[in-house]
């Protein structure tokens, strides 16, 4: 076995100690987590699915109407990733990004950023097919009006080329500290 590896081949047969190597390896994995995010924030910019701006110019696009708004950067970085889910689940995207985001931020970023996608289509679902009023199923619910606001303010506006939007590394140090292990493990306990 290489150094810093386990020699168990079934889970049924590891013992403490490989366990105190195996969760001494998660902590610098965890910690790598903002490097691996802004890496498929990048894959964002090779598509564009026909809309005047990619999908990476998209994002940024949306965190910077958030940012200049004034917004926090808890909320600001939700902005950022709310479509990062894109490339891996087209048919799921706002799910993924609220399941990466769940353990780094508050319950209503978490519900607004789950919930964009049917807020999101009050703008264009009349024109394939689908109920535009989707989003009325969550009338009375109490993040229904942030939701409503994300959407019409900073996501919904944000397919403009000529707009002059932040680049990923301006956000880079907020998604470090956001998605940071300190964070989580401060929200951890919290809980
Ligand atoms: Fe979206
Ligand atoms: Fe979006």
């Amino acid at each position: 076995m290489g150094q810093g590896q386990v020699s168990f081949r079934r889970l049924e047969d590891s013992t403490a100690s490989d366990w105190e190597l195996l969760t001494q390896a998660f902590a610098p994995f965890l910690d790598d987590l903002p490097n691996r995010i802004i890496n498929q924030m990048r894959e964002l910019a090779h598509d564009h699915g026909g809309f005047a701006v990619n999908r990476l110019e998209h994002c940024l696009q949306t965190a910077t109407r958030a940012y200049n708004d004034g917004r926090d950067e808890e909320y600001v970085v939700c902005a950022l990733l709310h479509d990062i889910g894109d490339i891996l689940s087209p048919a799921a995207h706002a799910d993924l990004a609220a399941t990466i985001l769940k353990p780094y931020v508050s319950p209503e970023n978490h519900w607004m950023v789950e919930k964009h996608g049917i807020f999101q289509g009050y703008y264009f679902f009349h024109y394939i097919g689908l109920d535009r009023n989707m989003r009325d199923q969550f009338r009375d619910h109490q993040w229904f009006e942030r939701t409503e606001e994300f959407c019409e303010k900073y996501d919904q506006p944000s397919f403009d080329p000529e707009f002059e939007s932040m680049s990923l590394d301006d956000f880079v140090p907020m998604v470090r500290q956001i998605l940071s292990s300190d964070r989580l493990r401060t929200k951890g306990a919290e809980a």
